[in-house]
């Protein structure tokens, strides 16, 4: 749909109100997808109610590749490219790759489509995203983590964009991520690792000797990690931050 100035102005102040961060361009976001005015008007509604832009408008942009995402799905974010990037540069041709907690499948994708003669499986236990990851061409395991992968010591790449907020940091989340978002997406237990730690495990048996784990994180979780990582046989431990210094991921050698 196209919108006047002014009336964009209009929506962008009611996006404002409604505790928006980015404002401006989720105007300009909902307004390009809305096929029609009365249509634009109920989106507008659920964006002032909290929900995900990328839920109203079903789709959401990630390296470049567009996503189907499904509403009650976690919505890839874009500090998680760079570790998209990252794995996707570590991927040979012909190669393996295992994308454990896909959601609906950014990392996989992106995988997949960097590397199209490697072979790229994910695993995710919440039946929703692994359905949102089918639609996105993501071959998807329904599991608790990869328990029921038992091929050892096979995979070039394993990555995890697992959960790993530490639960009593949840409140510090923005209050439409909170209230809209799946729990079992963010929530990584008392200091935010539980899940981290079984992939570390499961990626220790999976893994090639030689192949690479990447592992998004946030805080001072490399501090923690890097002491699992090294107990499970990894090396080379290295620390990613983005440009404002903050955490963005871990990667790791595998050696058994
Ligand atoms: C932070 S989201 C990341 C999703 C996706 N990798 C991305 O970057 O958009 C974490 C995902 O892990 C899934 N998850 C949490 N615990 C899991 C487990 N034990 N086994 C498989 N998936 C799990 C959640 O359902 C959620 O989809």
């Amino acid at each position: 749909m196209h919108a006047d100035p002014t009336t964009m102005l209009q929506i962008t102040e009611r996006l404002v109100r409604a505790g928006c961060v980015a404002a401006s361009e989720e105007a300009a976001e909902l307004t390009a997808a809305a096929p029609t005015s009365a249509m634009l008007e109920a989106w507008l509604r659920r964006r002032e109610d909290g929900e995900p832009v990328a839920w109203i408008v079903k789709f959401v942009r990630f390296c470049g590749h567009v996503l189907v995402i499904e509403p009650g799905v976690f919505v890839p974010r874009f500090q998680t490219e760079d570790l998209a990037r990252r794995a996707a540069a570590f991927l040979p041709p012909g190669g393996s790759a295992l994308d454990l907690c896909t959601g609906a499948g950014a990392v996989a994708v992106h995988l997949r489509c960097s590397v199209p003669s490697a072979a790229v499986l994910a695993v995710e236990q919440d039946l929703d995203a692994a359905r949102c990851a089918r639609r996105n061409g993501v071959a998807v395991v329904v599991d608790d983590l990869a328990g029921s992968i038992r091929a050892a010591a096979v995979f070039d790449v394993v990555t995890a964009v697992a959960p790993y907020v530490p639960t009593g940091s949840l409140h510090l989340l923005p209050s439409d991520v909170l209230r809209h978002e799946p729990r079992a997406a963010l929530d990584g237990g008392a200091d935010g690792l539980d899940v981290v730690r079984r992939v570390v495990g499961r990626a220790a048996l999976l893994l090639r000797p030689g192949g690479h784990l990447l592992l998004e994180l946030g805080g001072d979780q490399d501090g923690t990690v890097a002491p699992i990582l090294r107990d499970a046989g990894f090396t080379d431990v290295v620390a990613h931050k983005d440009d404002d210094g903050d955490l963005r991921s871990v990667t790791a050698t595998g050696g058994r």
